[in-house]
């Protein structure tokens, strides 16, 4: 009968196995053991980090839905890279596949992706996130005012947070992508079309993509100025 143990081994040697690269037969020995803690210690740190940074932002869409009526932030959704993923990014990155590496070079590991109603509840949040001074800013990439080639648009932040653990305060970082519904949208459908397409089409979809990209951005646009149409009205009225 398997037991609540036998779950979390087979989860322990699969962790093993996707990050370090030793097969499942093989013994835990008292080094891979103890590598195999820090990896899980790490991840750990990483699950904390998001519930620290979700809660900030929880809060703030609870108190701007009632100051202005309004609930900025439709949804949030996060994760924590798998192991097999972390592996192969530092691999690309040409770096060591090693616990340390991962703390020193990745920025998204833990992320938080918030999904907004209009475009201007993307800055909004991202500047009331920002101005909390438990929060280091690491890097902002503007994938709205600069969409990538492809269409692809989204705000991107690299934060730092603190948290308290038992032996004190570590710094962790964390990746927030703000985006829209409609921007949401868009990502979603691209990426799998994206990944699933190996057809001599691949050029001319992705031209409709970015096509599809444009006209999505300019209904943001047009949505967003239906919404301070509608507030200026009531504000007048
Ligand atoms: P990564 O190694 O992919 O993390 O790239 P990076 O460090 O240069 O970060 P970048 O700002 O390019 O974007 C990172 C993340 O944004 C990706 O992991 C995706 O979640 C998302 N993203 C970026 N570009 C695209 C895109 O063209 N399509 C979709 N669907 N998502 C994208
Ligand atoms: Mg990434």
């Amino acid at each position: 009968m398997a037991t609540l143990f036998d779950t979390r081994a087979k989860e322990r040697r699969e962790t093993f196995r996707d990050f370090f690269g030793v097969e499942e037969d093989e013994e835990f020995n008292e080094e891979s053991l103890e590598r195999l803690l820090q990896f899980e210690d790490l991840m750990l740190k990483y699950r904390s980090a998001i519930r620290e940074v979700t809660t900030k932002l929880e809060v703030l869409n609870d108190e701007l839905s009632v100051s202005r009526e309004h609930n900025p932030i439709s949804s949030i959704q996060s994760r924590v890279k798998r192991p097999y993923s972390i592996a192969e990014k530092l691999r690309r990155n040409h770096l060591p596949v090693s616990v340390e590496a991962v703390q020193a070079n990745l920025n998204d590991v833990a992320g938080i992706r918030v999904i907004c109603s209009f475009i201007n509840d993307i800055y909004d949040i991202a500047d009331m996130l920002l101005a909390q001074d438990d929060i280091r800013l690491i890097a902002r990439k503007d994938y709205i005012k600069n969409p990538k080639p492809g269409g692809y648009r989204s705000l991107h932040l690299i934060v730092e947070i603190p948290v308290f653990f038992s032996t004190g305060k570590e710094p962790i970082r964390v990746e927030v992508q703000i985006r829209t519904v409609a921007m949401d949208f868009w990502a979603s459908l691209e990426h799998q079309i994206r990944y699933k397409n190996d057809s001599p089409e691949v050029k001319a979809i992705a031209e409709e993509l970015r096509i599809c990209a444009d006209t999505i951005a300019a209904t943001d646009v047009k949505m967003q100025e239906l919404k301070l149409r509608i507030v200026e009205k009531t504000k007048t009225s």
